[in-house]
């Protein structure tokens, strides 16, 4: 089996430094119990904030390996003056290696349309980080497979096959992450018709990695990791409740 992504979005949590290094203490304990035979890539979204936290827990654990640090955001340039924004090469050189552009919160509580993504992409792509690309269509009605096109088109409008290949591509339907009312996951078998669907869409060839987001946990991971076509999963809620993200980590390694 291939090698399969993990991606911690934390989101606005936790609170506190000392719940960061519980969350990573724990993850730490479960990988090191699976002992060394194991094909994950653990990318952790932590808030600004904790960056230097989480890259410091990171360097004296069992998570040294496979784990790299991501930012879940990143300003539309480059360099200049931007009031409470966080530059690309600002992130690279605090050893950020990934960045969330795209995630459906942003898009949709605070006002960022796919022109906006676009731009991040680009700029992201520009600071030689790996855009973790959000898409996903708000309401799964009759019309979901023309938003979901327009979306994608919109997002990655401009890019070179080569670049797209260079992202990782998140397939998070918006009625299905967990912070929504009435969400409920959707079913490993529809994720990947969704995500094919996906790709599709994409310029031929492109053959980005492509993950499943939305209230995924301990009960449903094993069954979203198990399909070829989906090569990992984006976790929000669960990744901030270490019993349930090192129960994820022990699943995610004993399917290798
Ligand atoms: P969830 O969040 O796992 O809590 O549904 C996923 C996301 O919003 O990225």
């Amino acid at each position: 089996m291939d090698k399969k992504y993990i991606v911690a979005n934390w989101k606005m949590k936790p609170e506190t430094a000392g719940k960061v290094t519980e969350i990573l203490s724990r993850a730490d304990d479960a990988l090191g119990e699976v002992g060394e035979q194991r094909e994950l890539s653990l990318i952790f979204c932590p808030p600004f904030v904790f960056l230097d936290e989480v890259a410091g827990a990171i360097r004296q654990s069992h998570l040294l390996h496979e784990a790299e640090l991501g930012a879940q955001d990143v300003a539309i340039r480059g360099e200049g003056a931007l009031t409470g924004e966080v530059s690309g090469p600002q992130l690279v050189q605090s050893g950020v290696r990934y960045v969330i552009v795209g995630h459906s919160e942003r898009r949709y509580q605070l006002g960022e349309d796919d022109g906006t993504v676009n731009r991040k992409l680009h700029v992201a792509l520009q600071s030689g980080l790996v855009p973790i690309v959000c898409v996903g269509e708000p309401k799964r009605d009759g019309s979901w497979e023309e938003a979901l096109r327009e979306q994608v088109r919109g997002t990655f409008q401009g890019l070179e096959r080569d670049s797209i290949g260079r992202c990782l591509v998140a397939y998070e339907p918006v009625w299905a992450i967990s912070t929504n009312p009435n969400a409920e996951p959707d079913t490993p078998e529809s994720a990947l018709e969704s995500i094919n669907f996906v790709r599709s869409v994409l310029a031929e060839n492109a053959e980005p990695k492509v993950l499943y987001g939305g209230s995924v946990d301990p009960g449903n991971v094993a069954a979203f990791l198990s399909p070829e076509g989906i090569d990992g999963v984006l976790v929000g809620g669960a990744s901030v409740r270490p019993d349930d993200f090192a129960s994820i980590l022990r699943q995610a390694a004993a399917l290798q």
